[in-house]
């Protein structure tokens, strides 16, 4: 990287004011609106094609070429290559499912599922981390915190436990996996159950960084976007660098789908991706703040005169009916999401849509992919069950190539499948929060038996009534 050749812009056009590289911000601090990292392409090398980058896994006892960010450096050059952090994230698998696809009423062969669980910590949090961690190192952070569904505390955790720094996390209590919270726990990091839900969280860990001067590692740093942005280049190269037609992915903090849209816009600026896929970001219906805001009133990136009386109205309705976010999707378990108005600029560049599904078709979705994959975390099957809802609305055409994000690791939260998978009837529907009592589609009910081989041999031949 050369000097200068990376800043911070605020991604109000009417603001735009820029900030040096080497400033820990959130918001910027004219106008208060996110902040993209930016980079001046006329002194920087632009890469050739992005076919190069592959040339890059022959080198790959490099650390630096090893992970699935890092390989793409030249596509967030913001630092130097002694100054990037790594554990190793970013390997990801692009699997074809034919049996889902079917399912779901896509041709066989058209829907792909980018697998990210297999980060260091098990979710797609890695990838930004190892950007975030990278500009956290760089501006000396003392104290590193975010507030966290899970898997951003437990990818902070651990890049901090390996860097030896400090980590505070903020979680609302009783609102988070035990997967995730055994990370956060297990790394080191200080661990602060907020008498609260996320969006409690979220907010006070904001006020606690500004009273304190801890570094924020949530999704409104924007570094930590950088990092995410790989994901797409992933994506694309397990394409053979040809954009598919459709990103699902699900949609909390709206961190990932910001980051996308950053990655196909920068790409298609470069000259180096001639068509951008559409992006679909799904939500919970517990948890329904975007496809509200967009599906039902309008909003929209406006040029960047996001209307922003829209938004704080629909908080208001939400305070005066003390509605709060509520889904067993609990990752995105989420009503005030921090990269609303990047998300609606990712919705408009790539011409992408918002919709809503139920838990019960998440927790459906889930299954069913665990039955031809490695599996998901709850929320990460939302973007399948929402894959199916757009292709039954024909949003999504049969033959059009689809790729579904799932976004974390099948272990995360075992609680939701074993209640799935062993209940029924009111008590299902109550282990789990659910709003209906529509059967499971794929239950597989465990069978107790006695300890003896007649036993055995009975259920397996199908003796057991
Ligand atoms: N899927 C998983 C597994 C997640 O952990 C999250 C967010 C999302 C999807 C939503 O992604 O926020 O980029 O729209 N988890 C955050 C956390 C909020 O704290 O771990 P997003």
């Amino acid at each position: 990287m050369q000097k200068d050749c990376a800043f911070q812009r605020c991604i109000n056009p009417a603001c735009a004011a820029t900030f040096d590289i080497l400033q820990a911000l959130t918001a910027c601090p004219s106008c208060g609106e996110l902040l993209d990292v930016v980079y001046d392409w006329d002194r920087l090398p632009v890469p050739k094609s992005l076919s190069d980058f592959e040339k890059r896994w022959t080198s790959r006892t490099a650390p630096l070429d090893f992970s699935g960010v890092w390989r793409f450096r030249d596509l967030l050059p913001f630092a130097s290559d002694e100054a990037l952090v790594t554990v190793g994230e970013g390997q990801t698998v692009l699997y074809h499912n034919t049996t889902l696809a079917r399912e779901v009423g896509l041709t066989g062969g058209r829907l792909h599922l980018q697998y990210v669980g297999f980060n260091p910590s098990g979710s797609f949090k890695d990838n930004g981390m190892a950007a975030g961690f990278t500009h956290a190192r760089m501006v000396s952070a003392g104290r590193v915190a975010c507030a966290s569904t899970g898997n951003t505390s437990a990818s902070l955790a651990l890049y901090a436990s390996v860097l030896g720094m400090q980590a505070v996390v903020f979680i609302g209590s009783g609102k988070i996996a035990y997967g995730k919270l055994a990370q956060a726990l297990d790394s080191g990091a200080l661990t602060l159950q907020i008498r609260g839900d996320f969006d409690d969280a979220m907010r006070l860990v904001q006020e606690a960084a500004a009273k304190l001067g801890l570094y924020v590692l949530n999704s409104v740093n924007p570094f930590r976007l950088e990092g995410q942005k790989t994901i797409m280049y992933r994506v694309l190269e397990a394409l053979s660098w040809e954009a598919p037609d459709w990103v699902v992915v699900p949609g909390g903090n709206l961190g990932n789908s910001s980051a996308f849209g950053k990655a196909f816009m920068e790409l298609r600026d470069l000259g180096l991706l001639k068509r951008l896929p559409r992006i679909a970001v799904i939500n919970s219906t517990g948890a329904r703040t975007l496809t509200a805001l967009v599906g039902e009133k309008n909003l929209s990136w406006n040029s960047g005169a996001v209307d922003q009386d829209t938004v704080a109205r629909y908080y208001a309705y939400l305070d005066e009916n003390s509605i709060r976010a509520h889904t067993l999707a609990t990752a995105i378990e989420i009503n005030r999401p921090v990269n609303l108005r990047k998300c609606l600029r990712a919705l408009d560049v790539t011409h992408g849509v918002v919709r809503e599904v139920p838990d019960e078709d998440i927790i459906d979705a889930k299954a069913l992919i665990a039955r031809s994959g490695p599996g998901c975390e709850p929320a990460s099957a939302a973007s399948v069950a929402g894959v199916k809802l757009l292709v039954d609305e024909g949003v999504i055409a049969p033959d059009e190539r689809v790729v579904a994000i799932l976004t974390g690791n099948v272990l995360k939260d075992p609680d939701v499948p074993v209640k799935y998978n062993s209940l029924k009837g009111a008590e299902l529907t109550k282990a789990l929060g659910l709003f209906s009592t529509r059967p499971p589609r794929y239950q597989n009910l465990p069978i107790e038996v006695d300890a003896d081989l007649g036993s055995i041999v009975n259920a397996l031949e199908g003796g057991v009534s």
